[in-house]
Formats: C-alpha cells, sequence, structure tokens
C-alpha cells in the first residue's frame, strides 16, 4: 500500500502538490505542509494553530471525543487512583516508570536540589508587599538563569537533565516564598524529610515560631491528585511558548518563565482563579445563576462562565470527573464553604442542561473543581495559577527536553497574512 497522502490542487492554476500524512500511535493523522510554499507558492493559515501539529511528541496524548488523557500512554485514571506525583515526573521526564532503585534515586535527586540560593531572597525584597505571587513566579524562575546561565550547555544532555531536576525540586520551594513575601512571613527552608507535595504545604503554612506544621491527610492527597492532573497537557499555549522559546537556544529557566506568563491568562491556568472570583461575584451581586448563564450566551457581553469549555475536550474532561469526587470528600471532611459549593453545583447542572452549552459541547474542565478544592484547603485565590504552575513545570521541562533531542526542530518562526498598508513613499518636503 502506498504512504499516505492528500492532494492540494490549486483551482486557479491546476497546479497540485501532494503531501505526506503522517501518523503517529494514536489520533489523527497529520498532512506535511512544509513543500507546499515550494509547489504552489502559499502558506496555511491557522489562527490559535488548532489545525497544526507543531511537532511529534510521545509525551502525552489526549483524545478530545472520547474524553482521554495519557501520560506515555498511561491512563490518567490509573495514575492517579496508584501513582504519586513524583513517581509521574520521573514518568513524563524519561517514558517509562522507574523501578524502585531508580525511583528512590530520583527521589533522593530532587530532595537534594530544593533549596534556593540564598541570593534569591534578595530579588524578594523588591517586589511590592501585594505583588501578584505569579507576578513574582514569573520574575523569580526567569531570575534563576541568572544564577544557573553559564552552567548549563543545552547541548549537554547532562546538564539539561540537571537543569529539569532543579526546577523540579525548586519551584515548590519558590511558590512557597511568593506567598510568605505575600503575607510578610519568614520564608521557610524546604524540609528534606517529608514528601514533595507535604513540604510544599509545610513551607506555606508554617510558620518558624510555631511548633512543626503538620497538614491533614486529606489535604496532602488533594494536593497529590491536582499535582498529577495538571502534570502534563501536550501541546497547550504555555507548552508551546516554552518551545518556542526554548527553540532558540535560549536559557531554560527564562523559557519556563515564559510559560509561567502564558499560563497566568484566565484562558488557561488563570481560569481557577477566575472560577471563585466569579462565583464571589454572582453571590455579592446576588444575582442568580439563571442570569449569569444568559449573559454567558449574551454575544453582545464578553462574560464568560470561567471553568466552562475547552479547545480540545469535547466530551468531558477526564481531570474533571477524578477532581469532582474528590471536591465532594474534601469538602464534606474539611467544612468547607458548602454555600459557595452549592452554588458552583447548581451551576454546573443547570449548564450541562443548557442547549446553548450541549450544542457546543462546552463541560466543566478541571479549573471548575480544582479551584473549590483549593479554597476548601485553605489556599488563598492568587496562589492557585501558582499550584497549577508548580504542577506544570515537569510537563514544561519534559517538553523542552524532548524538543532538543528532536532531530526536526528548527527556531519556531510562523508565517503571516499581511494587512496593512501596502508600500508607499515617506512624504519628503519638496
Ligand atoms: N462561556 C460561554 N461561552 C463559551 C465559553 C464559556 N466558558 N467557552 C466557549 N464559549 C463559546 C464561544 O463563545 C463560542 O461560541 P460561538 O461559536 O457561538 O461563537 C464557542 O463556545 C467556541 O468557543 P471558542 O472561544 O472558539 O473556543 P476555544 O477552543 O478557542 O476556547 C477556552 C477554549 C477554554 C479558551 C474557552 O472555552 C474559554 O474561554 N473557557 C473559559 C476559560 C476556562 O475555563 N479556561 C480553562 C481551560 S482548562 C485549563 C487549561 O488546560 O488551561
Amino acid at each position: 500500500m502506498a504512504d499516505p497522502s492528500v492532494t492540494i490542487v490549486d483551482k486557479q492554476t491546476g497546479r497540485e502538490a501532494e503531501l505526506p500524512v503522517y501518523t503517529g500511535t494514536h489520533g489523527k493523522g497529520a498532512a506535511d505542509v512544509r513543500g507546499l510554499e515550494n509547489k504552489l507558492g502559499y502558506f496555511t493559515y491557522d489562527p490559535g494553530y488548532a489545525s497544526t501539529a507543531s511537532c511529534r511528541s510521545a509525551i502525552t496524548f489526549i483524545d478530545g471525543d472520547k474524553g482521554e488523557l495519557l501520560y506515555r500512554g498511561y491512563p490518567i485514571e490509573q495514575l492517579a487512583g496508584h501513582s504519586s506525583y513524583l513517581e509521574v515526573c520521573y514518568l513524563l521526564l524519561y517514558g517509562e516508570l522507574p523501578s524502585a532503585k531508580e525511583m528512590a534515586d530520583f527521589d533522593d535527586t530532587i530532595t537534594n536540589h530544593t533549596m534556593v540560593n540564598e541570593g534569591i531572597k534578595d530579588f524578594f525584597a523588591g517586589f511590592r508587599y501585594d505583588a501578584h505571587p505569579m507576578a513574582m513566579l514569573c520574575g523569580t524562575v526567569g531570575a534563576l538563569a541568572s544564577f544557573y546561565h553559564d552552567s548549563i550547555d543545552i547541548n549537554n544532555p547532562e546538564h539539561r537533565e540537571i537543569t529539569a531536576h532543579r526546577l523540579i525540586a525548586k519551584m515548590p520551594t519558590i511558590a512557597a516564598y511568593c506567598y510568605k513575601h505575600y503575607l510578610g512571613q519568614p520564608f521557610m527552608y524546604p524540609k528534606n524529610t517529608v514528601g514533595y507535595a507535604e513540604n510544599f504545604l509545610r513551607m506555606m503554612f508554617g510558620v518558624p515560631s510555631n511548633k512543626e506544621f503538620q497538614p491533614r491527610e486529606t489535604m496532602v492527597k488533594a494536593l497529590e491528585l491536582i499535582m498529577i492532573l495538571h502534570a502534563d497537557h501536550e501541546q497547550n499555549a504555555s507548552t508551546s511558548t516554552v518551545r518556542l522559546a526554548g527553540s532558540s537556544g535560549a536559557n531554560p529557566f527564562a523559557c519556563i518563565s515564559a510559560g509561567i506568563a502564558t499560563l497566568w491568562g484566565p484562558a488557561h491556568g488563570g481560569a481557577n482563579e477566575a472560577v471563585i472570583h466569579m462565583l464571589d461575584a454572582i453571590a455579592d451581586s446576588g444575582a442568580s445563576i439563571d442570569s449569569t448563564i444568559a449573559r454567558a450566551k449574551d454575544k453582545s457581553d464578553s462574560f464568560r462562565l470561567m471553568g466552562f469549555g475547552h479547545r480540545v475536550y469535547k466530551n468531558f474532561d477526564p481531570r474533571a470527573t477524578l477532581i469532582r469526587q474528590m471536591c465532594h470528600d474534601l469538602l464534606a471532611e474539611m467544612d468547607g464553604d458548602t454555600a459557595k459549593f452549592q452554588m458552583a453545583m447548581e451551576l454546573e447542572q443547570k449548564v450541562l442542561a443548557d442547549d446553548y452549552f450541549v450544542e457546543r459541547r462546552l463541560y466543566p474542565n478541571v479549573d471548575f473543581y480544582s479551584g473549590l478544592i483549593l479554597r476548601a484547603m485553605g489556599i488563598p485565590l492568587n496562589m492557585f495559577t501558582v499550584i497549577f504552575a508548580m504542577s506544570r513545570t515537569v510537563g514544561w521541562i519534559s517538553h523542552w527536553l524532548e524538543m532538543h533531542q528532536d532531530p526536526e526542530y528548527r527556531i519556531g518562526r510562523p508565517q503571516q497574512v499581511y494587512t496593512g498598508a501596502a508600500r508607499r513613499d515617506y512624504p519628503v518636503a519638496k
């Protein structure tokens, strides 16, 4: 059988271009349009890159119609049920689940890189007391480039691996520092005898003068689940940003900082914070759920229901299904804000039954529930996206590593359809 291909015909000139089609392990094929410009003299036009594969990747697979998410082939439901966040990090980075010895070594390596250079604290002194923690995270992770730039040869696989370890290990420490600066409390050093999630909660909520902060088991479990569900999500906006920044050979800490900036937006990782703002605004204004839904459907109003809809998932978001149950369990145990939770559940049920949302295949996404869980855990709103960034760091750096091993990688540089003024002459006074 001939290799799959598609032929594009230019009806004006009659010229044809045959484009090879690549199929991966799962999912739809992709026509290789690289020869199109030479053969027909056209680029492709694809705002939002919704129809464009920018690379070959073996890390994560999503089937949006089936609501399937696989990390290195393993279904997210199985990883959420049986794995730990650090084991998922190993899987994403190296492609296979670790043996007991590999896991112990990896755990040890990550644990031994959790401290940050004392000089990093000086950066925090420059941030306003009320700076958004995402602004501080973006700046501080970028600043790590100034500590490690000379020791990173991005063409050296060992240097790249150490960078990945440093990032995964230091993220919780930096994330907690952002919160401590915001509160005006002393920074807590990491403690290497406790687990990754517990250590983060300790650094966030502990204070040196009090007895050791001991997070509830349920809190640690909920955070671990949130981190596993957010660890990677193939070529989303922030991951693509990290790849694009990295494609120029830029310092990896600077690339991750670019990813953090992209994640911050409410259409992406900022949605979990935006969900709670939306629920608070509904409660404060006394608006009904029905009128809120009506606003979201009104095309003359820019308001959208935060936590609903997804570019890829068109039936359900499997992460949302997993986290929804945790949300119920946690709120029952922690005596959380049940009134707000009831409101969220009313919104969820009404949206699921509304034709506008059904026709457009808009369902609750992971961030609809993660915001509720984080709030129940007592985590302040402005730290929600920071926790997403901390969890996604492993995904970003796994893609950065994969890109640097890809023989087809080139600097990213999209084309454009120019619509500005036609060439004209500068009006020189005569
Ligand atoms: N509320 C009301 N209408 C919506 C919503 C919403 N949340 N999302 C999409 N629509 C409508 C949109 O107006 C459009 O309608 P029409 O066809 O009549 O013009 C249609 O649905 C398709 O929307 P789109 O903007 O073309 O879809 P997209 O794939 O470009 O955007 C999205 C995806 C996630 C940015 C969008 O659904 C959205 O803004 N949702 C709210 C923000 C949110 O929850 N983001 C978190 C995503 S999950 C976390 C992550 O992985 O980053």
